[in-house]
């Protein structure tokens, strides 16, 4: 059988990604993951326990009402303004299939999530890359945005993407930066943030604000990096309610489960446990980067405002180094806009395991 023009343009041009260990990391410290460690509250421990056989035959709401009514209390917006997936890539996957047509633009601002790129590509869609430098420690500065917005016109972009908090940076672009490319073009803003309710980002400074008045913003959000549940696979778009209805419509009708339904439902509404988990990954990042501020060899790459932190060493690859004292780190030498710098991301987990990270960085 023939593969399609779509496919065979895709294997063309294969986007670069952090790579995979290729190997078996049985008994590794993973860092690479992008989750941060925090337990489960005794609440949703006792809900697990208490389930039965029925609760795994049940079929799931294809509507997810109570799920969402849940997500709609937790940031503050209409249920009629919030579509459900199997995780935030869900949405990411989706969105250039429905607006962009093959050879179309879409705009992102590299380094950042390898997965905005590829669905692009995978859809036909042609990518435009704007760099934030290393050098300025990946700012998104007011220039660049203005030069993003020119740009947009100019080729007729149709997707933005905006990662805020960025990963791998953690790195954060103002609202009224967003507002700027949301009110200045048509493009359609897709705002990731992923992160965002992890972060040191004042509430306030969310996209969700720009969806009343604004008819060409998505934001995207996950239990995944918020809640450091990414096994139970949910992932939310907020948008206008016409928005929300097409994706609806183009979305597969049970991809999420009865038990991820039931299991999200119970993290929103414990906003306590949330804000519990908030503050324990932020301390324990604030810990962190003291720690490696110490340490000559080991450059902290940006601001982070979230549980992850990009890091590389003065002059060795650092990946390889802490692969032979059983650390795995996300090696990001080979991703679009800072290959072959020899960078690695970390994610937050608890004092015993960054402590663990930081005696093998100090010995290097
Ligand atoms: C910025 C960003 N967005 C979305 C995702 C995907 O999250 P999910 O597990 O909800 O599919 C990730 C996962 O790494 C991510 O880093």
């Amino acid at each position: 059988m023939k593969l399609s023009t779509i496919a065979l343009k895709w294997q063309r041009s294969k986007i670069n990604t952090y790579v995979k260990g290729s190997r078996n990391f049985d008994g590794f410290l993973r860092l690479d993951i992008g989750e941060p460690w925090f337990p489960l509250s005794e609440r949703l421990q006792q809900t697990i326990k208490s389930w039965s056989v029925a609760d795994f035959k049940k079929r799931p709401d294809i509507h997810c009402a109570r799920l969402k009514k849940a997500a709609a209390n937790f940031w503050k917006v209409s249920v009629d303004n919030i579509a459900v997936a199997n995780g935030s890539d869900q949405f990411i996957w989706l969105l250039p299939r429905i607006f962009m047509n093959p050879r179309d633009i879409a705009v992102v601002m590299n380094p950042t999530f390898f997965l905005f790129a590829e669905s692009v590509i995978r859809a036909g869609g042609r990518v435009l890359s704007f760099a934030t430098p290393s050098e300025n420690k990946f700012e998104v500065s007011d220039q660049l945005i203005t030069d993003v917005i020119n740009s947009v016109r100019k080729n007729n972009a149709k997707i933005i993407w905006l990662c805020n908090p960025n990963n791998p940076t953690g790195t954060v672009i103002s609202l009224n930066n967003i507002k700027r490319i949301v009110v200045e073009t048509n493009a359609l803003v897709i705002v990731d943030e992923a992160f965002f309710d992890i972060s040191t980002i004042p509430p306030h400074e969310s996209a969700i604000s720009l969806l009343n008045t604004n008819s060409n913003v998505v934001v995207l959000k996950t239990l995944s990096k918020t809640f450091g549940l990414s096994n139970v696979r949910v992932g939310f778009a907020l948008s206008n309610k016409a928005l929300i209805s097409t994706l609806n419509d183009w979305r597969l009708p049970f991809e999420v489960s009865h038990i991820a339904q039931e299991i999200a439902t119970e993290i929103l509404d414990d906003k306590t446990h949330w804000k519990k988990m908030k503050t324990f990954v932020l301390r324990e990042k604030n810990w962190l980067i003291k720690q490696i501020k110490t340490i000559k060899h080991i450059e902290l790459a940006s601001p982070s405002t979230t549980t992850i932190l990009l890091l590389r060493h003065n002059n060795k690859n650092l990946h390889n180094l802490l692969i032979k004292e059983n650390i795995l780190t996300a090696n990001f030498n080979h991703c679009n806009g800072i290959e072959n710098q020899r960078f690695v991301r970390i994610t937050i987990q608890k004092r015993s395991e960054n402590e663990k990270l930081v005696d093998a960085l100090k010995k290097l």
